[in-house]
């Protein structure tokens, strides 16, 4: 335990303590975490396919920071990385394990606040959110300000563990957006469904 605790200190984290922190804030906060543990590798594979190197990408709702090895493994420069993490424990661990990238402990509803941190407007946004538990008027605000984050081509993945997509068509319509099924992940706990929101052309 004191070699855990001392390791969450200096920063330097095993899978396992994450996974341990992941868990004790799951058994804390079980509707704001949303999941009985981190994504997969193979799931955050699937959520940071098409990032290209040179991309710059807001992250909401980064946990132990799975997605986030993802997205900059794809090539995306630290300061390039934007990511939004409410709870305080996951946001400094995340600040510790990836230095240069700008780590914000605040609620994604806030994300035009912080948006402009970012060199330019973002390509991609990924969100680990549980959007599942977020009720269709809070859908509507988060991706609006999403949507004015992005550039005119940009991307918004989410992966979600219903077989159908998190957001309601009524939000895609009132927004002008378009959802399609980008992958499924059965290698991970549970199974996941990554889709891809975009402007309606
Ligand atoms: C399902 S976990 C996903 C963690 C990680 N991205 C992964 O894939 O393993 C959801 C994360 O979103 C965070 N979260 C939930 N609601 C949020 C909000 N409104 N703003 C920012 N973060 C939020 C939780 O604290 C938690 O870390």
């Amino acid at each position: 335990m004191k070699g855990y605790r001392n390791r969450l200190f200096s920063g330097v984290t095993t899978s396992m303590d994450r996974q341990r922190r992941f868990l004790g804030t799951l058994v804390r906060e079980p509707l704001s975490v949303g999941a009985v543990a981190p994504s997969s590798r193979r799931l955050a594979g699937h959520m940071a396919a098409d990032i290209a190197p040179g991309s710059r990408v807001i992250e909401l709702g980064a946990g132990t920071g799975v997605l986030t090895r993802a997205i900059l493994d794809s090539g995306v420069a630290a300061a390039d990385l934007l990511v939004i993490e409410q709870n305080e424990a996951f946001s400094g661990m995340l600040r510790k394990r990836f230095p240069g990238v700008a780590v914000r402990t605040g609620n994604a509803l806030g994300l035009k606040r912080y948006a402009g941190e970012l060199p330019g407007p973002a390509d991609f946004v990924v969100s680990g959110l549980p959007l599942l538990l977020f009720s269709p008027g809070r859908k509507l605000r988060l991706l609006h300000q999403v949507f004015s984050a992005l550039t005119e081509d940009g991307a918004f993945h989410q992966f979600t563990y219903g077989g159908r997509c998190p957001v309601e068509r009524a939000v895609l319509r009132r927004l002008g957006l378009e959802a399609a099924l980008l992958r499924f992940t059965p290698l991970n706990m549970p199974p996941a469904f990554v889709y891809r929101l975009q402007r309606r052309r």
